[in-house]
């Protein structure tokens, strides 16, 4: 089963999360919030806001958990708060 690592950048903590197959198609923005990770947003996931951007800009509520592994393998999210 993958991990994925989630580091927040003010704290430098990791946590670890297993993988499931059912969670590949999942919005990462809505994965985040189901592992109890706060995600800001203002625009409720229709990608204006931008306030629930990581690494690379990268908009998690315009992306499944798997198009976020096909873009970045090494598994790691990077986000404001942890
Ligand atoms: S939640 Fe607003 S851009 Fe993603």
């Amino acid at each position: 089963m993958p991990v994925i690592e989630v580091m927040g950048l003010a704290s430098g903590v990791s946590r670890m999360y297993p993988v499931g197959p059912l969670d590949l198609e999942v919005n990462l923005l809505t994965w985040l919030r189901l592992q109890h990770i706060t995600m800001a947003s203002s625009c409720d996931g229709k990608g204006v806001c931008r306030k629930c951007a990581i690494q690379n800009g990268w908009l998690t509520c315009e992306l499944t958990l798997g198009e976020f592994l096909e873009r970045c393998p090494e598994a790691k999210i990077l986000v404001s708060y942890l």
